[in-house]
Order: structure tokens, then sequence, then C-alpha cells
């Protein structure tokens, strides 16, 4: 990056570092160019952040036993999800409300994300709508959060498929929505000048005045706390697609997922935003692989954020992983070219692990390269 454009930073009143090398520094930038509220309410995790800061931690309870001379002159990151190839296996989780974080939104998101074929999941709560993402990326999910009002749900669905959507992403760990604090006491509100795209003139589009923090509306009527198990075939009838289940901490769970004909899970604790104190994803991967099978499709989201962190999820069982914040860090910094950036610092550090580790492709990164501290 040239000195041209750091003085051009600089002059619009960008908060700049020296020198940004790893997704740490763009963390720190994006604290200190957001307005609180909003940084707030992006980071936040639930009640006391005990889960939040597990979901990184944990990460430091496994070292790696590295492989040597095993000719790493060609490395393949390459992935089958769904019958897809993607070119590598870091997936855009689904976040909420990306317009707060850059106007390009979700749709910066998906294009930065396709610069490098890496898939996109659009968040129910997006600002962009299914269509207006839709033709950004060639691998788009959308993630489902389940209104009571059935036929908004269907609405919703039925566009996926019309639209190129390739999976639905159903998030089942939030019956009601987690409390974050910080969202509370900041009565933390999407800006008036957003709105929800896909639930243009619903009462769901804006966000409502009360006090406290305006997420407590959407959790009366977007969520749908009766829905079982048995809700997973009316998801895939619908939408004619094939559905991952979020939010997944429970080998048992996992399996009636699949017994519900699910096509794959994803083991998370929302980023440590729904029930504080949950345990950490990491911890989940090993079991939950063990119960499920070798050829079930499992992803796992929660702090991952150096391509070691991929290396141990892929390591201990997971076929992919989700990265959230990050992306709003990187789309904050400049638009789909920070979410560029992101992936781009990602993807080498995860080249640099099987390199150093002797991992040619995915296959070879296996559970004798790490260990319990
Ligand atoms: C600001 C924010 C908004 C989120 N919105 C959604 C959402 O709309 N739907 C959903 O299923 N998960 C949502 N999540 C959870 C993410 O999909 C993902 O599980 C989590 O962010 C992964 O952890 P990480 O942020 O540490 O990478 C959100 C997370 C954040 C931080």
């Amino acid at each position: 990056m040239g000195l041209d454009f750091v003085e051009e930073e600089v002059a619009r009143g960008y908060s700049m570092p020296k020198k940004i090398i790893n997704l740490f520094n763009l963390e720190e930038l994006f604290e200190k160019n957001l307005p609180s509220p909003i940084a707030g309410y992006y980071k936040s995790g639930a009640r006391d952040e005990i889960t939040l800061k597990k979901n990184r931690e944990i990460f430091n309870k496994y070292e790696l036993l590295p492989k040597l001379l095993r000719d790493v002159s060609n490395i393949d990151t390459s992935v089958k999800v769904l019958g897809q190839n993607l070119k590598n296996p870091i997936i855009l989780a689904p976040v909420a409300m990306q317009q707060m974080a850059h106007e390009d939104g979700e749709i910066a998101s998906a294009k930065g994300a396709s610069s490098f074929g890496s898939a996109m999941t659009l968040s129910t709560s997006s600002n962009y709508s299914i269509e207006e993402v839709a033709g950004h990326n060639e691998n788009l999910f959308f993630q489902l959060y389940f209104a009571k009002d059935r036929s908004i749900t269907e609405n919703m669905l039925k566009k996926t498929k019309e639209f190129g959507y390739k999976a639905i992403v159903f998030t089942a760990d939030a019956p009601q929505l987690g409390t974050r604090e910080r969202d509370e006491r900041n009565n933390f509100k999407m800006p008036d000048h957003l709105s929800l795209g896909n639930f243009k003139g619903t009462i769901l589009e804006k966000f409502d005045d009360r006090d406290g923090s305006a997420m407590n509306m959407h959790n009366e009527v977007l969520f749908d706390k009766s829905l079982t198990f048995e809700i997973i075939p009316w998801i895939k009838a619908v939408s004619g697609l094939p559905v991952l289940v979020k939010g997944i901490l429970r080998p048992d769970d996992a399996s009636l997922c699949f017994k519900h004909e699910a096509d794959g899970v994803i083991i998370s604790n929302h980023g440590g935003r729904q029930l504080d104190t949950a345990t950490p994803t990491l911890n989940q991967i090993e079991t939950i692989r063990k119960e499920i099978g070798k050829d079930k499709l499992l992803i796992v989201d929660g702090g991952i954020r150096r391509g070691t962190d991929i290396f141990k999820c892929i390591a201990l069982g997971a076929d992919a992983v989700q990265i959230g914040r990050p992306v709003l860090w990187g789309l904050n910094y400049k638009g789909k070219e920070g979410v560029e950036l992101v992936l781009d610092i990602l993807l080498k550090e995860f080249i640099e692990t099987m390199i150093l580790t002797g991992c040619r492709n995915l296959n070879e990164i296996t559970r004798d390269l790490i260990r319990e501290a």
C-alpha cells in the first residue's frame, strides 16, 4: 500500500495505524473509527462476555506438532462444500446490519469474498436485501431467522433459490436474542437512515425508540420460540435448497439435525452473543465429528482470527470455518477492499501454517498435527 493512500485516509479523518499486519490491527482501527454504540453492538457478547473471551482463549489449548520435509512447494486450500468446489475453507458468517460499518454493506462483503472464491452468508437482518446482494458472489448462502409470521419467512425462503442462493443457514440458537448489556446501556438502535432490506414495508424495517436496546422489539416479532427439529424439512421444502443448521454445540443435537434431513451443521455459539458461559466452539468439534461420522458437512465459527486457528479447527474435524467480526473490521476500513484485505491476511497465515506443518492440502491436516498443551 503506497503512501498516497495513507495520506488520503488521514485527510478524511481516518485514524491510521503505522502498518496493518494482522486482523487485530484492523480491529483497533475499527474501534477508534466507529461511534461507540455501533462499535459496541458489533463487538459485544451476551452478559459478562465470558463465552466471547473463551472463544479466543481456547485456541491456546492446542499446540502444533509440525511434520517436516514433505515437499510443500504446492499448496491447495480448496474444499468441497455442498458439492461446490470452494477455493478456500473460509466462509463469511451471517452478520446483521453491515451498512453501519460501511455504506456498501453486504454488497461489499459479497464482492470482497468473491475475489477470493469465498462463500458469503447473508443475514436475515441485513441492510441490503436478498435481491440486492444476489449476483455479487457465486456462492451465496442465506441465513434464516424464522419469523413468527410464517408468511414473512416463506416469502424470504421462496426468493432465495430464484435469486441464485445455494443454501439456507437456519440459525437455531436464537429462540430469542441473548442480552447484550452494552446495547442496553447505550440504548443501541440502528441509525434512522438505514433499514432492514428484507423487511421493507413491514414493522421490522426500522427500529423503534423504546428504552434499552431496540433489538428487544425485534425479539418479540422475529423469533419463534415454538420451533423444533421438525421445521428443518419444512425449510428445505419451501426453499428448495440444502439446509445447514447453525448454533449447534452438542453431539446429540448435531445427530438430530441429520435425522431431520439437514445437509450440514455449523458449530457456533453466535460469537458469544446468545447464551453467556456456553462452551467455546473449538471444544466441541472433535466430539461432534465423532458422533456424525466423517462424511457429514461440519463448519465452525467463533473467535477465528489467525491462520493457525483455521488449521486447528480443521485438524479437529471441521470441513470449513466462518468469520464474523473480522468482516466488519475490513468493511469499515475500506469496503470491498477491506474485506479482501481480511481474507488475504487470513489466507496467507493459513497457507504459511500448512507449509510449516507439512500439509499440502486440507486432507493432510490431521489430528496428530495438534496436541493439547
Ligand atoms: C454484529 C454481529 C451480528 C451478527 N448477526 C448474526 C445474524 O444476523 N444471524 C446469525 O445467525 N448470526 C449472527 N451473528 C453471529 C455470526 O454469524 C457468527 O456466529 C459469529 O460472529 C462468529 O464469531 P466471530 O465474530 O468471533 O468470528 C452476528 C455476529 C455479530 C458479531
